[in-house]
């Protein structure tokens, strides 16, 4: 199938694809977060087509994007107090929201749960796609499923060209990791999946949070609340190590230096080809012909910004290995770290 590839500036490129998505195809579109792969959420045909293009699991529901809060109350049972000031706060804006599903809703959209995820996007280009449809657009990240989420247009076109009717350019997004998911369903709201809106930013609005337990204890094998956070995902084609100290997980020592090298030595006698996932600060540490640079360290925004590009870098460097230094846990550190330890399968050395 031919890809239409136009600029979200160019004379009526939002419109053309607001018509394609209203007769029930595929657009790729740029968001605050990540490029989403969008369809008209009430189509069951629409869905199916996003999980195949994706080769995505059919039970790992998709997020729903409106761009007006009284959309909520059409698509959700249920809408709380709590909810309602998360919205006022945070919306339009990088966090999802789970509530009961109406039946309007689509099994196939949902991935057969009695759940609904919603989240109106800040980007102007979305909000203006989402307007000009007419509908109400499904939209998962628009990578093929496990590979790193897309932060440029160029990424959705590795993926997704010719699989998909048309993916809009609207230029590098401007957060880099996918939305906060915040289950409304409970007593107590549960962060799903970590993100740029944080736990302490969630609390400042309506008191206590959780996080969901399957995230913050791996080893007890539970049921993540959102069914993607059970696959390996966000992983280039290298295999991804993680190397901390064991005293300060987010400091680089110099026995994180030394045993990264060690491990760059050894692989390259081997042959094969290595990479090193670090920040301009360190640099000058390392012994590796591939050195890829997230932002800066102690600058979350700028590595979360960085990270999924540098990920990509490292496939196309044809990387065998690659390692990487940690991250602090604080905040919007604590999403780098989620989506950093999944991309290695939870390989992580301490030193
Ligand atoms: O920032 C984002 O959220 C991006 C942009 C495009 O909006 N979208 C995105 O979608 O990251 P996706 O499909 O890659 O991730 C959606 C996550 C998955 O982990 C899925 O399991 C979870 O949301 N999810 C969706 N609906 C859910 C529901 N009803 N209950 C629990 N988890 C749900
Ligand atoms: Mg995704």
């Amino acid at each position: 199938m031919e890809t239409i590839i136009k600029k979200t500036k160019d004379e009526n490129a939002i419109s053309e694809a607001g018509a394609i998505l209203k007769n029930g195809g595929l657009v790729a579109f740029p968001t605050e977060t990540v490029y989403g792969l969008g369809g008209d959420a009430l189509r069951p045909e629409a869905s199916k087509h996003i999980y195949a293009a994706k080769g995505r699991p059919s039970d790992n529901p998709l997020i729903v994007h409106i761009a007006d809060t009284k959309d909520v109350y059409i698509l959700a049972k249920e809408v709380s107090p709590k909810a309602e000031a998360l919205m006022e706060a945070f919306w339009p804006g990088p966090m999802t929201l789970i509530f009961k599903k109406n039946p309007l809703v689509p099994d196939e959209t949902t991935g057969g749960l009695d759940t609904v995820a919603i989240r109106m996007p800040s980007h102007p280009d979305a909000l203006k796609l989402i307007k000009e449809s007419g509908v109400y657009i499904a939209a998962p990240s628009a990578n093929t499923s496990g590979r790193p989420s897309p932060s440029t247009a160029e990424h959705v076109i590795e993926d997704l060209n010719h699989k998909i009717d048309m993916i809009l350019d609207g230029g590098p997004v401007g957060i880099g990791i996918e939305s906060t998911i915040v289950d409304m369903t409970g007593t107590i709201p549960t962060i799903c999946r970590p993100g740029f809106i944080t736990k302490k930013m969630l609390e400042s609005i309506i008191g206590e949070v959780e996080i969901d337990k399957a995230l913050i204890h791996p080893e007890l094998n539970l049921h993540p609340k959102a069914p993607g956070m059970k696959y390996t995902h966000y992983a280039p084609h290298g295999s991804l190590t993680i190397v901390e100290s064991k005293d300060d997980e987010s400091s680089v020592n110099q026995a994180v230096i030394d045993k990264i090298n060690q491990l760059v030595n050894e692989k390259e006698k081997e042959g094969y080809k290595t990479a090193v996932l670090t920040t301009a600060d360190n640099k000058a540490s390392y012994k590796c012909d591939n050195i890829v640079l997230l932002g800066a360290k102690g600058d979350g925004v700028t590595v979360a910004a960085r990270l999924y590009a540098a990920l990509r870098e490292c496939d196309s460097i044809k990387a065998d290995f690659i390692y990487s230094e940690g991250f602090n846990r604080d905040d919007l550190g604590g999403a780098i770290m989620n989506r950093l330890i999944k991309s290695a399968g939870h390989k992580v050395i301490l030193v």
